[in-house]
């Protein structure tokens, strides 16, 4: 077990950037990805008025931070959900608006340690990666049963695999001799059939391909897409929302999302802007702020971090 295990990324800006909606008496924060619930522990210790709501759809995710969270007792309400169902959790909680809103996207420490879930290339396990095993398809479904113009696209758009057809080909090659279930095979698998020049292009070989089917499987960037623009709905005036992503398209999501809702909607040329087409969200990152050397240096899983950061400034008008 790596020791940076448990360590949350960009903590203490993640904090800070959320403590003056925080700050207010009442505030409520949801925690979109709790994880091993380190984010939501610091988010309960800096604030100790705050309630906090915790969505995460790994129930195993859910079971160890519920023991980590119970002496915060009912400051804490944690929810067995994937994030772009939020506006039906607050509902059933009764809680009209938020004032803080943390995304701490894609996979866990735990998932990624456990082996037998299958999440990572370096060990042998069967290849399933949901984050939610009680529903959905596994990697292996969709390697086995997906067409082959299907795989390369993912593998293109979500691994950024220069390599996919190359990969898709020897796939759908030795899919027809044996359905594929574990890990290791598809390592071999992609590692024979890269030219050489692509294999000493950083890292395992298997890892943007691993990606790309968890992205696949987890369905994560229409969750992110419906999720983000949820959130700013949720937000009070003055509440914020902190989104740290890990890889390009998930940020350029956020990017889009947060750029629309600090931009007016005006059709050009109006000498005055109309309150109903004033902006919704101030920025609160000029671009994506990234981790420091030194946390990178003692973990280094929060080397691909990006955080953005948004404030809302304004009601919808209907
Ligand atoms: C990077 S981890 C969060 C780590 C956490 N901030 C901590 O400090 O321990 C991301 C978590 O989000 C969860 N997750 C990913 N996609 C989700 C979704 N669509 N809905 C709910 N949870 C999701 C994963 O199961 C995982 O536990």
């Amino acid at each position: 077990m790596s020791n940076d295990r448990h360590v949350p990324v960009m903590l203490q800006r993640c904090l800070d950037m959320l403590a003056p909606a925080l700050e207010r008496p009442g505030a409520v924060v949801v925690d979109c990805t709790l994880g091993l619930g380190g984010h939501s522990e610091a988010l309960l210790q800096r604030f100790p008025e705050v309630r906090l709501v915790a969505l995460d759809r790994d129930k195993e995710a859910l079971r160890l931070s519920g023991e980590r969270l119970a002496p915060y007792g009912e400051r804490a309400t944690l929810v067995h959900a994937v994030y772009d169902e939020l506006p039906e959790v607050l509902d059933r909680l009764g809680i009209p608006k938020v004032d803080g809103v943390l995304f701490d996207l894609g996979v866990s420490s735990m998932q990624l340690d456990e082996a037998d879930r299958g999440f990572a290339y370096a060990q042998d396990a069967p290849l399933d990666m949901r984050m939610d095993q009680t529903t959905g398809i596994s990697a292996a479904e969709v390697l086995n049963t997906y067409p082959a113009g299907e795989l390369v696209r993912i593998l293109r758009a979500y691994g950024e695999e220069k390599q996919a057809k190359r990969i898709v080909s020897a796939v759908v090659r030795e899919r027809e001799k044996e359905p594929f279930t574990n890990s290791a095979r598809l390592v071999e698998l992609i590692r024979d059939s890269l030219p050489q020049a692509a294999k000493r292009t950083g890292g395992n070989p298997a890892k943007r391909t691993f990606q790309a089917l968890r992205i696949e499987v987890n369905r994560e960037l229409d969750s992110v897409e419906k999720a983000i623009p949820a959130a700013v709905k949720a937000l009070a005036v003055g509440g914020r929302v902190a989104v740290l992503s890990y890889q390009s398209l998930e940020d350029r999501i956020v990017k889009q999302v947060f750029a629309a809702g600090a931009a007016t909607t005006a059709p050009p040329g109006l000498p005055v802007v109309p309150e109903k087409y004033q902006p919704r969200l101030q920025l609160l990152t000029r671009g994506a702020e990234l981790p420091t050397e030194e946390e990178v240096a003692e973990n280094r899983r929060a080397a691909p971090a990006r955080l953005r950061g948004a404030q809302r400034i304004r009601e919808d008008v209907l």
